[in-house]
């Protein structure tokens, strides 16, 4: 199958983030290692890199991985010592994965997360994420972790069933799509991606929006099941902690999310990991106070670290219109002292 390759949201941007010119990066972890958009274009903007760690649950984004960074690696000039390292691994095991890995025990200097999916889960109906290919309910991220859509569908509580779709889907009609998701367990339950969109379709019939207003609802619907398949959530909450606490002071940490409980999750944590007292915010003027980092606006110091966007960066306009992905994209950069 034809598959749309992966376009990575605000790479300039992110390389900015992890520009060399104030601190060389000689160690970068890459948790969600995707097609490698990012990480090839990383490896190949900075030749003093020493150690490159990527990880991603998905066994073929892996793999697909692997080839683009050999293949960035060819066509750049990499520091003598330099390794690239890959591991299909959870990212909220970086902690224990960075221990296992050989002089990094000082902290690393950049890391990465770009969440979501990428274009190829998208768009291979078989992964169970996209709304208009019909598939399995699968929507696993990890092909061997346990829990399917399915199973949620068709066997968890009702009241579990609704809470999922009203805090993971924002959905405004989640206790109609509860009952109906419920009734269908007595015609033998759900069992592709399509009859689920036909129980979205009949609960939205009549209501204002036409074709958008099911495809909204079921990109909500599938939204929330997705979370909570992966615990995406949960998952993210723990990971910041775990990530900040593997930087090397001065090492920034940079978060790209694509939904607001993802973003509100990063803001908070982020927050509570510079330290409950918030000293002080500090009005950086373009050009005057730091010539070198000029998308460095506002900045909040705290007694363990910096977060360098007060406000999270948002793609260009331009960017916005050669990749609809990228429309609900915001990064957070966060930087240890
Ligand atoms: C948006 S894509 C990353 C794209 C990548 N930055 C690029 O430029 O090609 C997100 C990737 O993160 C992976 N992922 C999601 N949650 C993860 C987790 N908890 N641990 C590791 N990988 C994860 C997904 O499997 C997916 O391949």
């Amino acid at each position: 199958m034809m598959q749309q390759s992966h376009i990575p949201v605000m790479l300039g941007e992110v390389l900015d983030v992890f520009s060399s010119n104030l601190k060389p990066l000689s160690s970068f972890v890459d948790c969600t290692l995707g097609a490698a958009g990012h990480a090839s274009a990383i490896i190949q903007s900075h030749p003093e890199l020493k150690l490159f760690i990527g990880m991603d649950v998905d066994p073929l984004a892996l793999r697909m991985a692997r080839s683009r960074i050999n293949a960035a690696i060819s066509h750049s000039h990499p520091h003598p010592n330099f390794q690239a390292l890959t591991f299909v691994k959870n990212f909220r095991h970086i902690r224990s994965l960075l221990t296992q890995v050989d002089h990094i025990s000082s902290g690393v200097d950049g890391i990465l997360m770009d969440l979501g999916m990428s274009s190829m889960q998208v768009n291979n109906p078989a992964r169970g994420f996209s709304v208009l290919a019909n598939g399995p309910l699968d929507m696993r991220m990890d092909p061997q972790a346990s829990l399917k859509a399915e199973d949620i569908l068709n066997s968890w509580p009702d009241s579990e069933v609704g809470r999922i779709l009203r805090d993971y889907g924002e959905e405004r009609n989640w206790r109609l799509l509860q009952n109906k998701i419920v009734q269908a367990r007595l015609q033998g339950g759900l069992h592709s991606t399509g009859e689920l969109v036909d129980v979205i379709r009949s609960a939205t019939l009549g209501t204002k929006g036409g074709r958008q207003g099911w495809i909204k609802t079921a990109t909500r619907v599938f939204q929330a099941l997705r979370i909570a398949v992966n615990d995406e959530l949960k998952t993210l909450g723990d990971s910041l902690h775990a990530c900040f606490d593997c930087l090397a002071p001065g090492g920034r940490l940079a978060v790209i999310s694509f939904h607001s409980l993802e973003d509100r999750i990063v803001k908070q944590a982020f927050l509570k990991i510079i330290g409950e007292e918030v000293r002080n915010s500090i009005r950086k003027v373009e050009g005057v106070e730091d010539e070198k980092e000029l998308w460095i606006r506002q900045t909040i110091q705290g007694s363990n670290g910096t977060i360098l966007t007060k406000r999270p960066i948002t793609p260009s306009e331009k960017e916005e219109g050669f990749n609809r992905r990228s429309r609900s994209a915001k990064l957070r950069v966060i930087q240890k002292l």
